[in-house]
């Protein structure tokens, strides 16, 4: 890891969702487009940062000056984050993770000619998938500051005030899905509601933010948390 005495940090982001296979045509994933992710690795790109964005699969374009590793599902985004996270000042896990994955992957496709009994039912038994950024902010050293991120659709500042501490985070950005409410994010393009939590108690509230403002945020927190750890440690 290092750290330029200029304010440039190297910075790992994680984006995207997780596609966690059912058999070789199906998976189980979720709604997350990685748009907020891919704007912050352009816009920390473009102030200077050296920016490596671990993406699960998206339709985006990597943006210019990033290096992009592609993952498919949470253990391969695990993997990858353990190994480019100790090269790391600044680990941002926006990624989707799926939190759980098939304990079987069937080798061929499922046929419904296989499902059992009049109510016609197919069981799918699932594991619960690693939690990566709590890994990382176990394995972490002092140098290093850690953001998290929560989709809430209830409960949003208490669940994310939860996740802050349970996963020892250096921030959290929550964000609100209000599933009947259309023209509203978190998903894709869409202006976002929501709240960024600091550790030292400080939180700020959001409504209808573009996610190029949120994005813009949340990488000024990333830096004020890292320039605190490191002046900790003077
Ligand atoms: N996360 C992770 N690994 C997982 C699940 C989540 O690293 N297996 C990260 C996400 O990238 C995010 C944070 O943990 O930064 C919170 O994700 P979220 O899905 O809101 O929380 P969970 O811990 O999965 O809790 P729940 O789904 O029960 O709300």
């Amino acid at each position: 890891m290092s750290t330029s005495k200029s304010g440039r940090y190297k910075l790992l982001i994680t984006a995207g969702p997780t596609h966690e296979p059912i058999d070789p045509v199906r998976y189980i994933s979720n709604m997350s487009t990685g748009t907020l992710g891919y704007e912050l690795a352009g816009l920390a790109n473009r102030k200077g940062h050296d920016v490596t964005l671990i993406s699960g699969p998206t339709s985006l374009s990597v943006p210019k000056g990033v290096k992009r590793i592609d993952v498919q599902t949470a253990v391969d985004m695990e993997q990858a984050v353990m190994k480019n996270f100790p090269k790391a000042d600044v680990l941002i896990m926006s990624a989707a993770v799926a939190d759980f994955r098939p304990v079987l992957t069937a080798a061929r496709k499922i046929k419904r000619s296989g499902v059992a009994g009049s109510l016609r039912l197919l069981h799918l038994e699932l594991v619960e998938n690693p939690d990566i950024v709590a890994k990382a902010s176990e394995m972490r050293d002092e140098r290093q500051a850690v953001i998290g991120f929560a989709l809430e659709t209830e409960g949003l500042l208490a669940n994310a005030r939860h996740k802050l501490v349970s996963k020892n985070l250096d921030a959290i950005v929550a964000t609100q899905l209000r599933p009947k409410e259309k023209n509203r994010g978190p998903f894709g393009d869409l202006p976002v509601d929501g709240a960024i939590l600091e550790k030292g108690g400080r939180s700020q509230t959001f409504r209808a933010l573009p996610k190029k403002v949120l994005a813009a945020r949340i990488l000024k927190t990333a830096e004020a948390a890292l320039a605190a750890r490191l002046k900790k440690l003077k």
